[in-house]
């Protein structure tokens, strides 16, 4: 018998998703613009995605902000990247409070500047405990560093006694990376084309689903995003075992 399409669940909105926010160069070329303009209107989407996010119901957003590689750019730019975290921080910390977002910087804070280790653990302070978006922002970020920074700290720990090496699950393991009580991203979003992790999470991507868009970063609105979340509701995520369809269990 046809089952009764009104019986069934509600297509489940992804609980974290995760955007490479990549094109603001190209966008800013496009518009014979320098690229500072284009990471300014970045942060006017992040803004517009913020807000989205919570409207559209994700639990968790992470933005990468800003990678452990992109040191290698001019120090103009790395310079325009570092103030316009900044300002940002400055100028929307006490929205983002009010809307009840809690915000967390993953990354290293070697080579940040001390006014802006100061200024992120401010944000994070200021918004410990809020109830509603989990903000997470990816900043000097790099995957691999992160790994290896947990392989230290416990080995560390193992050499202190505070942990034994049978000890190590995955689980555990994952307890001293940046994301740890992260739950890890359901949907990764990359725009401008590019189809890479650019160590990008890449530890807690394992089973992640990736959607890629052509649609450059300050061009990325709430439309974007529903149809990423749509996209990803189609998706047949087994985890290495069966889909329901083929017998197995959900
Ligand atoms: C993303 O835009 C922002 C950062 C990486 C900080 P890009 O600056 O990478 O823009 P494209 O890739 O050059 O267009
Ligand atoms: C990845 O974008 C980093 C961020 C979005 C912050 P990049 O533009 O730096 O990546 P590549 O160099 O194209 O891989
Ligand atoms: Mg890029």
């Amino acid at each position: 018998m046809p089952s009764d399409s009104s019986a069934l669940p509600a297509p489940k909105v992804p609980r974290h998703v995760a955007i490479i926010m990549d094109g603001n160069g190209r966008w800013a070329k496009a518009r014979h613009l320098p690229r500072v303009m284009g990471h300014r209107a970045g942060v006017a989407a992040v803004r517009k995605i913020v807000r989205a996010a919570q409207e559209i119901g994700i639990e968790y957003l992470t933005l990468y902000g800003f990678s452990s590689e992109n040191w290698k750019r001019p120090v103009t730019e790395v310079n325009d990247l570092m103030g316009l975290l900044r300002m940002y921080i400055k100028d929307d910390l006490e929205e983002l409070h009010k809307q009840g977002v809690e915000v967390r910087v993953i990354g290293a804070k070697s080579r940040l500047e001390g006014d802006i280790i100061s200024l992120i653990e401010h944000a994070q302070e200021r918004t410990r405990g809020n109830p509603n978006l989990k903000f997470i922002v990816a900043f000097n970020y790099g995957g691999q560093d992160e790994i290896v920074e947990a392989a230290r700290r416990i080995a560390e720990d193992a050499a202190s006694g505070k942990i034994k090496s049978e000890d190590v699950t995955r689980e555990v393991f994952a307890s001293y990376l940046a994301t740890a009580g992260i739950p890890d991203p359901d949907l990764v979003i990359r725009t401008s084309g590019e189809r890479r992790l650019s160590n990008f999470l890449i530890w807690q991507t394992a089973y992640s689903e990736f959607v890629f868009t052509d649609t450059l970063w300050p061009d990325f609105t709430k439309a974007h995003l529903a149809a990423a979340v749509q996209e990803f509701q189609g998706r047949d995520r087994r985890f290495g075992g069966l889909s329901v369809a083929a017998g197995g269990r959900s």
